[in-house]
């Protein structure tokens, strides 16, 4: 359940102030795939970002899961969000010298094996959820033991089922710059489903995704939203807004 209740939020610029959000709330029930639209510059990806809690809002409260993000601290928020939130930015982030199976399967290292983030910390892209939840995470010396083996494996299995499921495997060794933006797209949906996060944010993930490939996307996220999972999708495509449950417009 997310219940979002007076959010105000609100931008200055070379004009004067911007009220992206006045008053605004909104409550979506658990298993709910949700649309929404709205002309450019309307605040869909302020709204996405403020869920996933890379903004806080100027007043009002944001509770996800029971949990009012509004509230935590950003060491909370970034492991908050490491774990329970996957989200599909409207920008392509990823870290170039890693191949699109590390892209994808890093999230769960950074929720599973916290020292290994020491390496890669500097390589993340700023203002990224995987940097951000990366300054949370306090330094971890033990070594690899069997559970972090196990672990791996798992890993491995979810990174090379998700890309099979989003038609991207025979990619998984090629690099983000290699691909084309609908490949890249689709490997950041895999990496924002890698550790089976509640609550689904995508910004206008089919954009520059063919019509077959947008029919396979917007399936997979109907069939999380039906196993229980929230799924909030801004979009313009007619099509994709269709098979939602609800669609509001901002
Ligand atoms: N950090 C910021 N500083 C100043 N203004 C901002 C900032 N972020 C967003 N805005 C402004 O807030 C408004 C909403 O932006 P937002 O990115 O949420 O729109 P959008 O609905 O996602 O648009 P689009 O369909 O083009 O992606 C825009 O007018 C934008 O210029
Ligand atoms: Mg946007």
């Amino acid at each position: 359940m997310i219940e979002i209740k007076n959010l105000t939020k609100k931008f200055k610029t070379s004009h004067g102030t911007l009220a992206v959000f006045d008053d605004f709330n909104l409550a979506v029930k658990d298993g709910t795939f949700l649309g929404v639209q709205g002309k450019s510059g309307a605040g869909k990806s302020t709204l996405l970002s403020l869920l996933a809690g890379l903004q806080k809002p100027d007043s009002g409260s944001i509770t996800v899961d029971g949990t009012e993000i509004t509230a935590l601290d950003e060491k909370q928020l970034a492991a908050f969000r490491n774990r329970s939130i996957g989200y599909i930015s409207q920008e392509q982030s990823f870290l170039e010298n890693l191949t699109v199976f590390d892209n994808v399967r890093l999230p769960a290292y950074i929720s599973r094996n916290k020292s290994v983030l020491l390496n890669l910390f500097h390589r993340l892209p700023k203002n990224s959820p995987e940097h951000s939840a990366a300054a949370g995470v306090q330094p971890v010396r033990s070594v690899q033991n069997d559970a972090d083996v196990i672990g791996d494996n798992e890993i491995a299995a979810r990174t090379n089922k998700l890309l099979a499921d989003l038609g991207i495997a025979h990619l998984a060794n090629q690099y983000p710059q290699d691909l084309s933006g609908g490949e890249n797209h689709r490997v950041l949906i895999a990496r924002a489903l890698i550790n089976n996060p509640k609550l689904i944010l995508a910004d206008e993930p089919t954009d520059s995704v063919d019509s077959d490939r947008t029919t396979a996307i917007i399936t997979l996220f109907k069939g999380l939203a039906q196993s229980g999972k929230t799924v909030i999708l801004v979009s313009h495509d007619e099509q994709a807004l269709r098979l939602c449950d609800e669609v509001i417009r901002l």
